[in-house]
C-alpha cells in the first residue's frame, strides 16, 4: 500500500520502550492527531492506571503534564471511561498476545496509515513474515523503523520499497509511490551524518578521512549489574554494569553514513566509528576527528556549520556555549554543534599541507531522535 498519506489519521506506535513512550509524548504533545494507536502486545501492572502512570511520568523527562504545560499548567494525562488521553489525545491501547505480532495488528481498522516500529526486535526489511518488521504492511501503509535495517542474510540485497532516510541528508531520495519500509537509521548516524554531508558537500576530494567516537548515553540494552554473557555473546563488555564504568562497544555509524552519503565511497573517503557507554540517562556527543589537504583555520570550519544550521535549523544548532551532556537533554535537534570546542592542528609534508580538526556534536540520543522522527513524519505525510 503505497501512495498519499493522511496526516490526520492515527499514528501507530509499536513497543513503548524508550523510543515509542517519547515518540507518544512528541506526538500527543503536538496535538494534531485525535487518536494515537499504542501497540505492547501485552498487558501491564494492573491495568490502564499503572499504563497511565507509565505514560505521565518519565525518571528523565519528569512528568508529560509539565512537558506540555510547563510549571503552571495543570494534569495533562488521565483515565475516562477506561481510555487514556494525554494533552486530550486518546491512546488506544492494542495488549492482547495476537498484537506482539505485527502482522496481526489491527492498525487499519484503527484508523492507522503510518507505523512507528520502535521495539528493536523486528529489523530486517528482507523477511516477508508476519512476524516481522514487513509484517505492518499487512494492516498499514507505510512501517518506520527506530533503528538501522540489520540483513540478517548476507548479500540480499535490500528491496526496493526500503529505504534509509536521515533528515538534512538524504529526505530527497524519498519517493512516496515507492517506498512503503523506512528506517530513520540511528541517533548516532542522526547526529554525525549531517555535518559529514556538510564537509562532504563542502570540501569533496579535499576530506580524506574522518574518525568518529560517540560517548553515548546508557540504554536499556545494557545491564544495571553485570551478567553472564549468552552462549556465543561477542562482545562481553556490553553486559557489564552500566552503573560502573565507560563500556567500550561498537556502532554500526560508519556503515549507515556510507548508506545515505554514497559520494564517500565515490570520493574515496575513509571511515571508522567507535562508540563508549557512560552512565548517563541520555545525552551523547559525536567526536568527529577529520584529514583535510591543505590549510584551514577554525573561522573558516566552523563557517561551514554555521552555513549549515542556517539552513537547516531543525536539524543542527550551531552552539557557542560551554555546553555539558546535561545541557542537551530535551534538545529537538539532530546535532548540537559545539563551536567553542573545535580544535584544530596544520601540518606540512613536502610542498602540501594536511588540517586535522577534531569537531564534537552533541545530541539527545532520545529526545532528539524522537524529534527526528517527527521530520520523518513530516516527510511521508507530505507536511515538508
Ligand atoms: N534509546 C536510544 O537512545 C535509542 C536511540 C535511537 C534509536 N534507538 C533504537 O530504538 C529501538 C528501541 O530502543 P529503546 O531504547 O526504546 O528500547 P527499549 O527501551 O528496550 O524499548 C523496546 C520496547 O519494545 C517492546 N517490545 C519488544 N517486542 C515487542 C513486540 N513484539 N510488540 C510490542 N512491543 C514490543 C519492549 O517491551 P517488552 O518488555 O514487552 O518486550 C520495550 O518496551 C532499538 O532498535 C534502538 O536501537 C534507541
Amino acid at each position: 500500500m503505497s501512495g498519499v498519506i493522511n496526516p490526520k489519521a492515527p499514528v501507530g506506535v509499536c513497543g513503548i520502550g524508550r523510543i515509542g513512550k517519547l515518540l507518544v509524548w512528541y506526538l500527543a504533545a503536538r496535538g494534531e492527531h485525535d487518536q494515537i494507536v499504542v501497540s505492547t502486545g501485552r498487558k501491564t501492572g494492573k491495568g490502564i492506571d499503572d499504563l497511565a502512570t507509565y505514560l505521565g511520568y518519565d525518571s528523565t523527562y519528569g512528568s508529560f503534564s509539565r512537558f506540555v504545560g510547563g510549571f503552571r499548567g495543570g494534569r495533562a494525562f488521565e483515565v475516562r471511561d477506561g481510555s487514556l488521553y494525554l494533552n486530550g489525545v486518546k491512546i488506544v491501547w492494542l495488549a492482547e498476545k495476537e498484537h506482539r505480532v505485527p502482522g496481526n495488528i489491527p492498525w487499519s481498522d484503527n484508523g492507522v496509515e503510518v507505523v512507528f516500529d520502535t521495539t528493536g526486535k523486528m529489523t530486517d526489511p528482507t523477511i516477508n513474515d508476519d512476524n516481522a518488521l514487513r509484517g505492518h504492511l499487512n494492516h498499514a501503509k507505510r512501517a518506520v523503523l527506530s533503528a538501522p535495517f540489520k540483513i540478517k542474510a548476507k548479500g540480499t540485497p535490500l528491496p526496493e520499497d526500503a529505504i534509509t532516510l536521515v533528515g538534512g541528508v538524504n529526505f530527497d531520495r524519498y519517493d512516496a509511490a515507492k517506498h512503503t519500509v523506512i528506517s530513520n537509521a540511528s541517533c548516532t548516524t542522526n547526529c554525525c551524518a549531517p555535518p559529514i554531508k556538510a564537509l562532504v558537500d563542502h570540501f569533496g576530494e579535499k576530506f580524506i578521512s574522518y574518525s568518529l567516537t560517540t560517548v553515548h548515553a546508557a540504554t536499556n540494552s545494557q545491564n544495571v549489574l553485570d551478567v553472564l554473557p549468552k552462549d556465543g555473546e561477542k562482545d562481553t563488555r556490553k553486559v557489564r554494569s552500566t552503573f560502573n564504568s565507560m563500556i567500550p562497544t561498537s556502532t554500526g555509524a560508519a556503515n549507515a553514513v556510507i548508506e545515505v552519503i554514497p559520494e564517500i565511497r565515490k570520493l574515496g573517503i575513509g571511515s571508522q566509528a567507535s562508540s563508549m557507554r557512560v552512565p548517563t540517562t541520555t545525552g551523547s556527543i559525536v567526536i568527529l576527528d577529520i584529514s583535510l589537504m591543505g590549510e584551514f583555520d577554525d573561522d573558516y570550519v566552523n563557517d561551514i556549520f554555521k552555513k549549515y544550521s542556517a539552513k537547516n535549523p531543525d536539524i543542527m544548532q550551531y552552539s557557542t556555549e560551554q555546553l555539558v551532556s546535561a545541557d542537551i537533554i530535551g534538545s529537538t535537534h539532530s546535532a548540537v554543534y559545539d563551536s567553542r570546542f573545535t580544535h584544530r592542528r596544520t601540518s606540512k609534508r613536502g610542498d602540501h599541507y594536511f588540517t586535522m580538526v577534531d569537531l564534537n556534536f552533541w545530541y539527545d540520543n532520545e529526545f532528539g531522535y524522537v524529534s527526528s522522527l517527527g521530520r520523518l513524519y513530516d516527510l511521508v505525510t507530505g507536511r515538508r
